[in-house]
């Protein structure tokens, strides 16, 4: 994006400057065309004007090649030296805008907040943090703790005495104000009104720009910080993102491509939490209804998503150790603990993410999903009756044909707010037996019915 930026900057100048060079040459031709002709070195004249172009064309080319030579470096940062001669090598126009905002994405910060109540096993969740994390200053880790629990608190307090962790709690451990029949999900209403306590610290007293919010039982993947910090330029600039996740609820082993999906991002319009990111905008907006409890849910209504959609990767970089939690165990057992961390780590500020943008995504992606070879979810269950290799796609024209279909294939099933685990537009991306396959609904689909759950 960046480096697009400052090529069109200098295509401007060029342009800028043939027009200038055309005025004062139409301004001397016109002084000069009598005597000029007479002498008949008016194509001399032109001649030498366009060596003079070529000569200044040369100049431009020679800046755009360095320009594109200076790739991005590891943790995202340009030396302040080369970037500084970057900026002053602008012949006109003065574009102070972008220089600040090329600074302060390079330079922006991204506190991870930890909510924790009382699991004194945090101790992985930080460890893991702590071990793959590249910058202190950059990251800066703030574990927020409810629930008062003692032996949870001492494990946060050996941290946060080293200085390796900013460790807060929440004052009001009153007992929450429950509806009839909602007693049993009282649970619920506290983590709600501890996220919102949470998340008011980070943007109302500490001022950050934007958080990664985790939770106390995760570990992360060692290319986990390299990823948010990369997604951040997109999420901060396509305002049709909400937010940025580490997670696939689809993630199985059997489910994602292993071998060569460690790159792989989508766009999804399914909020999937566990480990996600968002920006102060975002805040701003959800902080003054945030809802009593069943965030999470709440977020995926949408009054709250507004059609916006979330990146995940292919491979999750979070993976939840946490049998024990306020939703049961079955779920971790059933499910979650097949949830594969990424074991290849990619370095995405060397990536191209530009293709994630909207204008970009949505037309490949639906274009090349509905190209694709339709088959039967128990042909491809069964991997039979398919064609010899290559992509394939599963139409779904009802609730319970995609959930028939996600069951034979082992993908989740449910839906909230009519969105399936990881959709897109309805499309459901996994890869089987060594392909991609897309669970689709029907090309005329006109959006989520949100009677479907
Ligand atoms: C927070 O940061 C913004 C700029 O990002 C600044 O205008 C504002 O004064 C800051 N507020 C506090 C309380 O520091
Ligand atoms: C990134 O990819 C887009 C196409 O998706 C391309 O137009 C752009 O030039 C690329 N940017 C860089 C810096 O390579």
């Amino acid at each position: 994006m960046k480096y697009k930026r400052l090529g069109l900057i200098v295509a401007f100048c060029f342009v800028s400057w043939l027009v200038l060079a055309l005025v004062i040459f139409s301004d001397n031709l016109s002084k000069k065309i009598d005597v000029e002709t007479r002498k008949g070195s008016l194509l001399k004249y032109i001649q030498e004007l366009e060596l003079q172009i070529s000569q200044q064309e040369e100049t431009y080319k020679l800046l755009v090649e360095k320009l594109k030579k200076l790739t991005p470096r590891p943790e995202n940062v340009v030396p302040a030296m080369e970037l500084k001669r970057i900026l002053d090598y602008e012949p006109r126009t003065s574009s102070l805008a972008i220089r600040k905002d090329v600074l302060q994405e390079k330079s922006v910060i991204l506190p991870v907040l930890v909510f924790s109540c009382n699991r004194p096993d945090i101790r992985r969740s930080l460890d893991g943090l702590l071990k793959y994390r590249p910058e202190a200053k950059k990251f800066p880790i703030i574990v927020s703790q409810d629930c008062a629990h003692g032996a949870t608190a001492k494990v946060i307090r050996s941290y946060s005495d080293a200085s390796q962790v900013t460790y807060i709690q929440q004052p009001d451990q009153s007992e929450p104000i429950v509806p009839p029949g909602e007693a049993k999900f009282k649970g619920y209403f506290k983590i709600a009104r501890h996220y919102l306590f949470g998340l008011k610290q980070i943007f109302r007293t500490f001022n950050y720009t934007a958080v990664i919010i985790v939770e106390d039982d995760l570990d992360v993947a060692p290319d986990f910080f390299s990823y948010f910090a990369s997604t951040y330029q997109l999420l901060k600039n396509d305002p049709t993102l909400w937010c940025v996740s580490a997670w696939n609820d689809n993630g199985k082993a059997t489910l994602v491509d292993m071998q060569q999906g460690s790159q792989l991002l989508y766009r999804s319009d399914f909020f999937p939490g566990l480990g996600w990111m968002i920006t102060k905008e975002l805040w701003d907006e959800l902080e003054p209804k945030w809802p009593k409890s069943y965030w999470d849910d709440w977020m995926r209504r949408p009054e709250q998503r507004k059609d916006r959609a979330c990146i995940r990767p292919e491979i999750s970089r979070t993976r939840t150790f946490g049998k024990i939690g306020v939703s049961n165990g079955m779920f971790f057992d059933k499910h979650l603990k097949y949830i594969k961390l990424n074991e290849m780590p990619v370095d995405f500020s060397t990536q191209n993410l530009s293709h994630m943008v909207q204008t970009a995504y949505d037309a490949d992606y639906f274009r090349h999903v509905y190209s694709l070879p339709v088959v039967s979810a128990s042909d491809v269950r069964t991997n039979t009756n398919l064609p010899f290799d290559g992509p394939l796609r599963i139409t779904y024209h009802t609730k319970d044909t995609f959930k028939n279909a996600a069951k034979l294939l082992g993908l989740m099933d449910d839906f909230k707010s009519g969105v399936p685990r990881t959709g897109y537009h309805g499309i459901v991306s996994v890869f089987l037996n060594g392909r991609r396959v897309y669970l689709a609904p029907h090309s005329n689909w006109k959006g989520y019915d949100l009677t479907w759950s």
